[in-house]
């Protein structure tokens, strides 16, 4: 038999992962068909009640083991990784693949103004400069620093709210060669992805906690006329402790 070719072998999964092999077919599926926006698949973690950590400026473990080993699966499954600065502010997070083999994506920030610290653990990435996406809201001198310290800042177009446009984002991340987006968050990430209607497919891991926090969703994703987001043909999957539901994204 012969051995896989590499560039399939990433999309591989097998034995308790195996449920992923649906998305990975997809992304397999999109990178074949060469289309220039990043498929986006969204991954989140949260408790019973839905919330994906107790405050905003502090960082909550949520997964159990093997559900962080899934998370860092679905990261080697893509091109790029991205959260939203409040995430960099309280979690410091490194955003690489540690928990399974695999190669880490190409770390992305949205971050409006600049304010992600110049001591951000991701500016020491091991195996990529982080994209730092921002507006022309940010000053150059900060632009300038990031840049010094390895990091790829990259201006586009602000939406109504003065924050990074999504749409832009996704058309320069995909300019950039990136086929691929697994988002993580946070909450208020999430929140514009799925209204933006961005979101292909979404993995969502929920632990047995009752934590009472920041909620993933806090306003509606559609209007009240619009038929609400729907994960169509859901499927559940026990993974450790948690319970994980994914699928693609649609309308009802
Ligand atoms: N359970 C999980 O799976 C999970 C995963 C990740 C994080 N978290 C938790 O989530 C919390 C942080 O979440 P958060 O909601 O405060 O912040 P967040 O979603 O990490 O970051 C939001 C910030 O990103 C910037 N941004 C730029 N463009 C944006 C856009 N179009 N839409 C949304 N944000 C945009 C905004 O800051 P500017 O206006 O300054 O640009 C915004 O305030 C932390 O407690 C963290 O531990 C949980």
């Amino acid at each position: 038999m012969h051995a896989l070719p590499r560039f399939d072998e990433r999309f591989a999964v097998s034995g308790e992962m195996a449920f992923l092999r649906p998305l990975a077919g997809r992304l397999l599926a999109h990178r074949r068909w060469m289309r220039e926006r990043p498929f986006v698949t969204l991954s989140w973690s949260q408790s019973i009640d839905g919330s994906v950590s107790v405050s905003r400026s502090h960082p909550y473990a949520l997964s159990c083991r093997k559900t962080l080993e899934m998370t860092h699966r679905l990261r080697a499954l893509h091109d790029a990784l991205l959260v939203g600065v409040n995430t960099v502010l309280s979690d410091d997070p490194q955003l690489t693949v540690r928990h399974c083999p695999g190669d880490d994506p190409q770390p992305v920030v949205l971050d409006s103004v600049l304010r992600i610290p110049e001591s951000a653990r991701l500016l020491n990435h091991p195996s990529h400069r982080p994209i730092i996406v921002t507006t022309d809201r940010a000053t150059q001198a900060k632009a300038t620093r990031l840049a010094a310290l390895g990091a790829s800042v990259q201006r586009v177009a602000r939406s109504a709210d003065g924050r990074v446009d999504l749409d832009a984002a996704l058309d320069r991340l995909g300019s950039l060669g990136l086929r691929s987006v697994m988002v993580e968050g946070g909450a208020e990430v999430i929140q514009s992805m799925l209204a933006a209607q961005l979101v292909d497919y979404c993995v969502v891991t929920i632990a047995p906690t009752l934590l009472g926090g920041v909620k993933a969703l806090e306003q509606p994703c559609r209007t009240h006329s619009e038929a609400p987001l729907t994960i169509v043909d859901c499927r559940y999957q026990a993974v450790g402790a948690d319970l994980v539901a994914y699928g693609p994204l649609g309308a009802r």
